[in-house]
């Protein structure tokens, strides 16, 4: 069983600043770093460093060759990044504050110039059983979904960004719905965890879902079973690349098959460690780590 990352490679631009700017204004900031970063990119690197065999498809061009070397130094499969010399590598601009929250501006760049047709060549290479992982960053989406679902694979989606495009995708061929509350409600029309739950399995009997809730932790559905775990307790530096290294985390113990409970666990407690650290994929902890790591619950009644 192979494990398929089909997802975006971005340079992170990432500011430091004591608020978001504002409607016309302008701020100074107290600095600038250049991350490795993309959805797909971090959460193939947490796959990787959760101890699963992981290949990433997707593109770069000019200046992508350092988010290659990122994938290739976290031990990703880097065979199906293809490469368009003449056009511009994904990037972001990421504000900081100082509390450590985020917000971001993407230009999809290569990201968003992967047709149906390179995809195809890639997808050619896996079977039925394995299993593609997608977030919403890349073009041909649609397309990818549908090409999986013919070979068998086990489609994992994280919806982020939303986009109106994303009602389009045949969701029905999901098996693991991975997002946030807010991508939920988006999704779902719906307000209360519980509630976008029970919506999306409605929906999508098949699938898994996966909720993830901040501050008040993560819930789990499925047709057969429920479960939930809380966060630890940790200074809080730079959340970017938290929901993907729970994704990635979540997925390889999946992978693994491990129990529900230990990939949530395990997922929990290596996002807490990347929103201790600064940058997206520089931010995401290896197993050991994650193993050894003795966090303090936030609250222990969610654990
Ligand atoms: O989820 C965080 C990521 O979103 C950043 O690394 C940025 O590149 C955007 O894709």
């Amino acid at each position: 069983m192979k494990i398929l990352d089909f997802g975006s490679l971005n340079l992170d631009y990432v500011y430091s600043v004591q608020h978001f700017v504002r409607p016309g204004e302008t701020i100074p900031s107290a600095g600038r770093q250049i991350f490795c970063g993309g959805k797909g990119l971090n959460q193939s690197v947490a796959l990787a460093k959760a101890g699963a065999d992981v290949y990433h498809a997707g593109k770069i061009g000019s200046g992508g060759e350092r988010l290659l070397n990122c994938l290739k130094e976290a031990g990703v499969d880097t065979r199906y990044v293809l490469r368009e010399e003449d056009a511009e590598t994904g990037h972001t601009v990421i504000q900081v504050d100082e509390s450590g929250q985020n917000c971001i501006i993407l230009f999809g760049g290569t990201n968003r110039q992967i047709t149906p047709e390179e995809a195809d060549g890639i997808l050619r290479n896996f079977e039925a059983g394995d299993i593609l992982l997608l977030q919403n960053e890349i073009s041909s989406m649609a397309e990818i979904m549908e090409m999986a679902g013919k070979i068998g694979m086990r489609i994992a989606l994280n919806p982020s960004p939303i986009s109106k495009e994303l009602f389009s995708y045949p969701l029905e061929l999901v098996t693991w719905f991975l997002l946030n509350e807010i991508e939920g409600g988006e999704l779902t029309g719906k307000e209360q965890p519980e509630e976008i739950a029970d919506e999306l399995l409605r929906r999508y009997p098949q699938s898994r879902v996966v909720l993830t809730l901040g501050r008040d932790g993560v819930v789990y559905r499925d047709a057969a079973q429920a479960a939930r775990h809380g966060i630890y307790r940790v200074e809080r530096v730079d959340t970017t690349a938290a929901g993907d290294t729970f994704t990635g985390y979540f997925l390889a113990g999946e992978a693994a098959g491990l129990p529900v409970e230990e990939s949530l666990r395990r997922a929990s407690v290596a996002s807490s460690l990347a929103v201790s650290r600064a940058g997206a994929a520089p931010s995401i902890p290896c197993l050991e780590e994650v193993l050894s790591a003795n966090l303090e619950p936030m609250d222990s009644s969610k654990l």
